[in-house]
């Protein structure tokens, strides 16, 4: 059965380096034989966390109920059905954008953290694979240890059972309006895509 690969975007507009660097890795997940799907939280519907805690009461693997009634419960079905995840957000303010931590914060329900306990434990082992994608102005390589933009996507990966696989992040994407990938980002996109799909 093909497996299956899910993107979590967190970009405020299609057609920019993030979108674009999600479809060449999807693009090169279906080259594997993958099937893959795209969810756009700025076309979804995702609640601010009311910190209640009510998910984080149940122990067990089962992720808890959130009060909520939103799209979060139809995005974490498809989470939970997935093989492999991409994960990918632009840094807007030295992090990932505050839409993207609006969802991050509401996968407290893949922890246990009852009354009386200092912390959250998660429910799931990191197993399955992620791939995670930002982008921001300055260069890459200061980017990635200037930003918490790569640690929040790896966190995000952990919390709903997926361990990060790799990474790309498309530094100097600010140059100009409309900017596009260079054919090394391409590539690299779609050997993620491909490993992705193979892991
Ligand atoms: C409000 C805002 C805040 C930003 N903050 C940063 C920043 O802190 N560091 C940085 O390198 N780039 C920053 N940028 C640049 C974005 O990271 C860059 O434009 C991003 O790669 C755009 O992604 P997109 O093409 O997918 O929309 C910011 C851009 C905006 C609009």
């Amino acid at each position: 059965m093909a497996k299956k690969i899910i993107a979590i975007t967190g970009s405020y507009r299609q057609g920019g380096v993030t979108d674009q660097a999600v479809a060449e890795v999807l693009a090169g997940a279906r080259e594997a034989g993958a099937e893959t799907g795209t969810i756009d939280l700025i076309d979804r519907r995702v609640e601010f966390c009311s910190n209640c805690r009510s998910c984080t009461q149940e122990p067990g693997e089962k992720r808890g109920a959130c009060v909520l009634n939103d799209d979060m419960e139809s995005i974490l079905s498809a989470i939970d059905a997935a093989d492999g995840l991409v994960l990918a957000a632009p840094v807007n303010c030295f992090n990932v954008t505050a839409i993207f931590r609006r969802f991050m914060e509401r996968l407290l329900s893949y922890a246990y953290w009852p009354w009386g306990a200092l912390g959250p434990e998660m429910r799931l082992r990191a197993r399955r694979p992620a791939v995670l994608i930002t982008s921001s102005a300055m260069p890459s390589l200061f980017g990635r240890v200037a930003t918490g933009a790569i640690r929040a996507l790896k966190g995000t990966a952990q919390a709903a059972g997926f361990r990060p696989a790799g990474s790309l992040f498309i530094g100097m994407a600010s140059m100009k309006e409309r900017p596009s990938l260079s054919e090394g980002e391409k590539r690299r996109a779609r050997a993620l895509g491909r490993r992705l799909a193979a892991a």
